[in-house]
């Protein structure tokens, strides 16, 4: 939803519309008369106002039928104000008639009528369309017997009035009038309170706001200069104004389908610089919905399982949390389900280490708790958690941990929260675990471990310094992906933007905002308007240095095979620019800079954070080694090149380029600066090369996440921490991890977990790169899905220093 501020307006919301076709050509103003009917489908029997600004008559809801209803008639975008049948569409050729027995009836050519209005005693002679919106039936003497504005549904307009005993029902969403989930009551004992109902049924559950004038309300306003107000036996209360003329303005007051009740206005003509659109208009009540129904039974704002949060234009949203997904997407009200298989309460099997948290910071469901406990670590509050097989979610805050049990209700952001929902989630993307189809892909463990012994420390040749020369193009390619190489049609490179070079120097403002360098390029700031010419994005532009000589087909080439990837995990390429000798690629932006940033200075993420990370690395690189339709080595993994974006979610980068750099006799590894410990051993020997060069990486990389410290750190005092991996062998030898995660408590309260990923590691790091496990497998043990095995010493690799 698109918002913005107008000078005199507080807030100005679109509200979500469906267009409706423009049929008031075809209706005319007249009155409806006993003997004449509307007809579903027929649009010129519906009535219009003498203005030709409202209508009463049938408007098509798709394909789900007909709705008898009011709405405004000059505005293109379906804006109903009273209906008549929410509850039960009516298909083509209803007709709405006045009967000779004084009802408005409704009737279904499919059998059954439905009496939509009635005033036993008296008698009614015609029906009209008033110019303020008001369905009014008249009797033969001319006084109004039945009026909408006395039996209003969720919206009241200027001049309508809300008396004792009536109220507003909220529709069910947007776009279905079925009664929903809140009322506006204007109470016989004069409080005009607003109500949760108990959904379906139309009773109250809970209030949730009110204004508190028992004994001295008398009714509500919406008066004619756009007041909303409650009259009282002594003055009045205002409940919500706004600044605009019913002149000038189309208003109109909605209890909407979150429960807020809301002031919105149109222009009734074009103004400069305003758009023709619902705008909200005045405070919503209540201010916060998100924060303001917190109720016993029912699920509140949202629905079960979910969570609400307030955005800037104050309309809620409704997200289900990490690891739970919609019951019904394109019915948000129905809440969320765990997209994974709880917990057994088998005791035999507890399965407590087949759980982990997703952790969500401000989140909570305060009235789902069964059970609390103070003065303990969110550590302790972990564990509890995993070994309880009824706790869905544990919430920490101040040394407190509760926890709580599915269906969670109430769900709400609460920045006063200053605490954090720990969300218990299956280990591993899969809805049901780890079965059959992960089968396949096991590595016969016992045959590594054999085969390591039986080459026994022999293998480690010492791989002193060597200058390397190397990365050609032609090396990199796997057999695999040679013989997949048939000439491909090459005119666009898989739907992405071709940029011209002057369009680059605009986007980056002559390129004056550099972001970092790196092995391929320099990267620069940039902006570009989007795709569809309105607005834009902030990214990042790549600037590479060495190429191949190969040329536009080989570049193109690489930028589709880019292109087709998709991943969480994998930084998204938008654009490129192959004008002349420019090779330029246009990225995404990652607001949080990259993983090297954030690990080796003081703001390193937390334990859990960083288990995260590596797990999505894992997953990004396990795609690009095995899912995606021509497979990536990366050739160049290291925390430089993960970026994380706003929710710190962890994305490759730069992958897919390697075999873009200048097969260039000259160049050596060693001027990809600051890649050196990352590097696998097969890269300085005549050994082909594998996706197995990205685990090895990837594994020094996850001892440097582990102990947030670098692969190699020359100013140690100590010398045999120099060397990341060797100090953790040596840690890991001796049976005591805790020297590497000293100063960090959550790991130290998380040994088994240290343990597992330092394993992990080890294997990722071992000198025979058959060895090594695929990154699938890496990720399965990450996750605690298979067992990691003791791994055997990886020969040390000094030579990279
Ligand atoms: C409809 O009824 C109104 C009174 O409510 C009357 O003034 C008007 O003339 C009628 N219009 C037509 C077209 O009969
Ligand atoms: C409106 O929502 C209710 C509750 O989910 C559903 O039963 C009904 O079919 C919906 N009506 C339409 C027209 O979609
Ligand atoms: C509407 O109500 C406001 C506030 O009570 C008042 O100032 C204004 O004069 C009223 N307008 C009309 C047309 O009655
Ligand atoms: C009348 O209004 C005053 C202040 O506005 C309030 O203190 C008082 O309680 C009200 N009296 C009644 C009977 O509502
Ligand atoms: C309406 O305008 C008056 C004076 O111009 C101002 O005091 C008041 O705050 C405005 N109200 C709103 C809702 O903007
Ligand atoms: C009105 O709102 C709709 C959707 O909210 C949007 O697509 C449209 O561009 C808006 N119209 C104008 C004139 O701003
Ligand atoms: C409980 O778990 C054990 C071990 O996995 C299994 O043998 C047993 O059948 C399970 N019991 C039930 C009732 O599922």
């Amino acid at each position: 939803m698109a918002s913005y501020i107008a000078p005199v307006v507080l807030v100005l919301v679109f509200v979500v519309i469906v267009p409706l076709p423009l049929v008031a050509n075809a209706q005319s103003y007249r009155n409806l008369t006993t003997g004449s009917a509307i007809m579903a489908g027929d649009p010129s029997t519906n009535l219009l106002s003498s203005s030709g600004e409202f209508a009463f008559g049938f408007q098509t809801m798709g394909s789900s039928g007909f709705l008898l209803a009011v709405w405004f008639a000059k505005i293109s975008e379906q804006t109903v104000i009273w209906s008549a049948n929410g509850d039960s569409l009516v298909p083509k050729g209803s007709k709405l008639r006045l009967t000779d027995d004084n009802r408005l009836s409704l009737d279904n050519p499919s059998g059954g009528e439905k009496t939509v209005a009635e005033q036993p005693g008296s008698k009614f002679a015609y029906a009209s369309m008033l110019n303020t919106g008001n369905l009014v039936v008249m009797s033969p003497l001319g006084d109004v017997v039945w009026e909408t504005f006395d039996h209003p549904t969720d919206t009241m307009l200027p001049t309508q009035k809300l008396g004792m005993g009536s109220q507003l029902v909220a529709r069910y969403s947007q776009t279905n009038y079925s009664d929903g989930r809140f009322m506006l009551a204007m109470q016989g004992d004069g409080n005009l309170v607003l109500y949760t109902l108990a959904y379906p049924l139309n009773s109250i559950n809970k209030a949730y706001w009110a204004t508190n004038s028992v004994g001295s309300g008398l009714e509500l306003v919406f008066n004619q200069s756009g007041q909303v107000y409650l009259t009282t036996s002594n003055g009045t209360i205002e409940i919500q104004s706004n600044n605009f003329s019913t002149d000038g303005f189309y208003q109109r007051a909605v209890l909407d389908s979150h429960g807020i009740f809301s002031q919105y206005v149109y222009p009734k003509s074009t103004i400069p610089g305003w758009s023709n659109n619902w705008s909200k208009v005045s405070e919503p009540v209540p201010p916060n919905i998100c924060t303001s129904i917190a109720q016993d039974v029912g699920s509140g704002v949202c629905g079960f399982n979910s969570y609400c949060t307030i955005g800037d234009d104050q309309s809620p949203r409704c997200d289900c949390p990490s690891g739970y997904v919609w019951l019904d997407p394109d019915d948000t009200v129905k809440g969320c389900k765990q997209d994974f298989q709880p917990q057994s309460c088998n005791k035999t099997n507890p399965e407590g280490d087949k759980f982990t948290f997703k952790e969500m910071i401000n989140i909570d469901w305060p009235l789902s708790d069964y059970e609390k406990y103070n003065g303990q670590t969110e550590n302790w509050c972990r564990q509890d958690c995993l070994s309880d097989c009824f706790c869905a979610v544990a919430i920490y805050r101040d040394s407190t941990c509760w926890k709580k049990k599915v269906p969670l209700s109430n769900g709400r952001t609460n920045i006063a929260m200053n605490g954090k929902a720990l969300v218990k989630v299956r280990i591993g993307d899969s809805p049901f675990g780890f079965g059959e189809n992960k089968q396949k892909n096991k590595i016969p463990l016992h045959v590594v471990i054999v085969g390591s012994v039986l080459s026994g420390g022999s293998v480690c040749l010492n791989l002193l310094l060597v200058i390397v020369t190397l990365l050609t193009c032609r090396r990199l390619r796997s057999k695999k992906a040679d013989s997949e190489q048939q000439p491909v049609p090459i005119e666009e490179a898989g739907g992405l933007r071709h940029f011209k070079y002057h369009e680059i120097q605009e986007a980056t403002n002559g390129f004056k905002e550099e972001l970092g360098r790196g092995a391929f390029g320099t990267v620069y700031k940039g902006f570009v308007t989007s795709f569809l010419g309105h607005g834009g994005h902030v990214v990042a532009v790549k600037v590479l240095h060495r190429l191949t000589e190969k040329g536009d087909i080989e570049f193109k080439r690489e930028m589709r095979a880019i292109s087709q990837t998709n991943h969480k995990n994998l930084v998204k390429l938008l654009g490129y620019c192959n004008d002349d000798q420019h090779r330029i690629l246009i990225y995404e932006y990652m607001s949080n800079s990259c993983l090297a940033n954030l690990l080796f200075e003081d703001s390193r993420p937390n334990w859990y954070k960083r288990i995260d990370i590596a797990e999505g690395v894992a997953r990004g690189l396990s795609y690009l080694h095995e899912e995606c339709s021509r497979h990536i080595i990366h050739c160049d993994i290291k925390p430089q090149n993960v970026l994380l974006d706003d929710g710190m979610v962890a994305k490759i980068s730069d992958f897919g380029l390697a075999k873009l750099l200048v097969a260039d006799q000259t160049r050596t590894l060693t001027d990809v600066r600051g890649t050196k410990g990352y590097v696998a051993p097969e890269w300085f020997r005549n050994m082909p090369i594998s996706a197995k060069v990205d685990v090895y990486s990837f594994g020094i990389m996850l001892l440097e996440l582990i102990c947030c410290r670098k692969n190699y750190e020359p100013e140690t005092e100590d010398e045999p921490e120099m060397i990341l991996a060797n100090w953790v062998w040596d840690c890991y030898h001796e049976g005591n991890l805790d020297p590497l995660v000293e100063d960090d408590d959550e790991a130290l309260g998380d040994k088994r977990r240290v343990e597992r990923l330092v394993r992990t590691a080890l294997w990722c790091i071992q000198e025979d790169p058959s060895l090594r496990p695929t990154m699938k497998k890496v990720t399965l043990m990450l996750e605690g899905a298979v067992s990691v095995p003791v791994p055997p010493e990886p020969c040390s690799f000094l030579s990279s220093v």
